[in-house]
């Protein structure tokens, strides 16, 4: 479905204004003008849309609704299925999810000789990995430092991220690009074999690794071809519905649900670690989503549970460049590597209105200001958007320049008709990350004994916002010191696990009575609310 003749003539305003764009920057925003837009337009400032928690160890904290909905629902194992003290496996250390921070943490914790078990709710590989298009974040260059990194981590969190997480971060970070390209990931290089890198929001220094705009996909083929060479055992389609501890409180395995037989199986660890992802698909505040099918919060909703801290939870990020149009890929990801390259957010009347690469909170929210001042365009499903000017691209780099960087996102809009050579692309800001999430220490530790957390699951090493490529990053430091650390503290407790139980689920749902909640759901949900499938913003 290509643009109705009403966008090509509005369309026509982008052209006209496109000489004049081209060469001039347009001024970046003060801070004051940057808090001023957070402030007015950023969905975390829309107080009725988030709550407090009535339970739990973050009970006074305040949650999206949709977080707080699930994390205040009943547990939804059937207890008369299985036996919590008859294993059905015993191994050192069970990673839970099958994205890239659960292979990183199982391909570190089998590299420090521990028993490995991976479960994956979907298929292995099946995440918001495989979905990142931009780049991964290293300070590699002469240039750059991992100083420098750390500094604009902070600036765009605007600094409430927690410092040593942060460091553990930026510091990992070249080893971490050095270990992958000996795993054959194949990142984009220049005719003399470096290391091309780019610019993304919010950054002082060009150091956003590519393999083209399926970054995420690379690197997941790597570390998942690494996970079958090893033999590292992985059980598809088997959600963790709940974590168990030991009798000292520790956690100490889980119970797995299988998707397909719907039977369940008792898994005994030694040490847990908990990469299940984000929340995209609660589709907060209904925005649309670029996340996988899979992220439903599941980890979140278990470590609570069984006591885990959880922080930043008042915080969500929205990608400024959500597709608008098609209506068939509403939400799906633009990624900033476009902006990165040179495209830059139009109005309805060709005019820019942002600097195009502004943090990714301050760009969303001007795009959400700009669309509530009248000067959005609307798609024929209701959609509202503005127009990213793609065609600056090549204009900027020469003819080519798009099916050579961003091929994907070329197919993508070709398959509709659209040229994104030729033609902008209409976009709106979508749920794209769940800045906080379990509270660990640089250790990748929770505050659960024995429970690390790696990736999206974790929160606070991007404070209140998170820069492009960091995600990336975050999974693979995070999921190999989860692994490290999980395979040691395996080999630290000589299987003195002790007998295993539940029991926190019943204290839990003891508190939910006691609180008045209902039992009207229960968690983790696994898939997507039925409710919450077509979600659709309207201006
Ligand atoms: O825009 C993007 O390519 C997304 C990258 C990220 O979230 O790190």
């Amino acid at each position: 479905m290509s643009y109705t003749p009403e966008m090509r003539e509005l369309i026509k305003k982008v052209e006209a204004t496109r000489p004049q764009r081209l060469g001039h920057d347009y001024p970046r925003m003060t801070p004051e003008e940057k808090q001023d837009v957070l402030k007015n337009h950023h969905p975390d400032y829309i107080q009725e849309q988030f709550r407090e928690a009535k339970v739990g160890p973050n009970k006074g904290d305040r949650f999206p609704h949709e977080v707080a909905d699930i994390l205040e629902a009943y547990a939804r194992m059937d207890r008369s299925q299985f036996d919590v003290n008859q294993p059905d496996k015993e191994v050192d250390v069970l990673v839970i999810g099958g994205g890239g921070g659960g292979a990183a943490a199982s391909l570190m914790a089998h590299e420090a000789g521990a028993d490995v078990m991976m479960a994956t709710k979907l298929r292995f590989g099946d995440a918001n990995t495989v979905m990142a298009q931009g780049g991964i974040q290293a300070a590699d260059k002469p240039t750059d430092s991992p100083a420098i990194h750390y500094l604009d981590v902070m600036g765009g969190g605007h600094y409430t991220n927690i410092p040593e997480l942060v460091n553990a971060l930026v510091s990992d970070a070249p080893d971490v690009i050095r270990w992958l390209e000996k795993m054959g990931c194949m990142f984009d290089k220049d005719s003399s074999g470096n290391m091309k890198t780019k610019h993304g929001g919010g950054t002082s220094r060009m150091r956003m690794h590519s393999a083209r705009d399926y970054t995420g996909a690379e690197i997941m083929r790597t570390v998942r071809d690494e996970v079958i060479c090893r033999d590292i055992n992985v059980v598809e389609f088997c959600a963790a519905v709940e974590l168990l501890l030991d009798d000292n409180g520790k956690a100490a395995g889980a119970v797995l649900y299988n998707m397909e037989t719907e039977e369940y199986m008792v898994v005994k660890a030694k040490s847990v670690v908990l990469a299940t992802g984000g929340m995209g698909r609660l589709h907060t505040q209904n925005f649309p989503t670029s996340n996988h099918y899979g992220a439903t919060a599941d980890g979140l909703v278990l470590a609570y549970r069984a006591g885990a801290k959880l922080a930043f939870m008042d915080t969500v990020q929205y990608h400024p460049t959500g597709a608008s149009f098609p209506e068939q890929v509403e939400g799906f990801l633009i990624t900033e590597k476009v902006r990165g390259l040179g495209a830059t957010p139009i109005n309805v009347h060709g005019e820019q209105f942002v600097y195009h690469l502004e943090t990714r909170d301050v760009e969303a929210s001007a795009i959400i200001r700009e669309c509530a001042r009248g000067n959005g365009i609307k798609a024929p499903s209701g959609m509202a958007g503005v127009w990213l000017d793609s065609p600056m691209i090549e204009e900027l780099h020469g003819e080519g320049t798009i099916e050579k960087e961003v091929p994907a996102m070329y197919r993508q809009f070709a398959r509709f008709d659209v040229d994104i050579r030729k033609d902008p692309i209409l976009v709106y800001p979508t749920l794209h990350y769940q800045n906080g999430g379990v509270l660990i220490n640089d250790q990748a530790e929770s505050t659960l004994e024995n429970l690390f957390v790696a990736g999206e699951a974790s929160g606070g090493i991007h404070g209140r916002n998170r820069l492009m490529g960091n995600s990336l990053l975050d999974i693979l430091v995070m999921g190999r010191r989860a692994g490290r650390n999980a395979a040691a503290r395996a080999k630290d407790s000589n299987g003195q696990s002790g007998k295993l139980n539940v029991s926190h689920v019943d204290a839990f749902e003891k508190e939910l009575k006691e609180a008045g909640i209902d039992k009207q759901l229960l968690s983790p949900i696994l898939i997507p609310l039925p409710e919450k499938l077509n979600p659709r913003l309207k201006d």
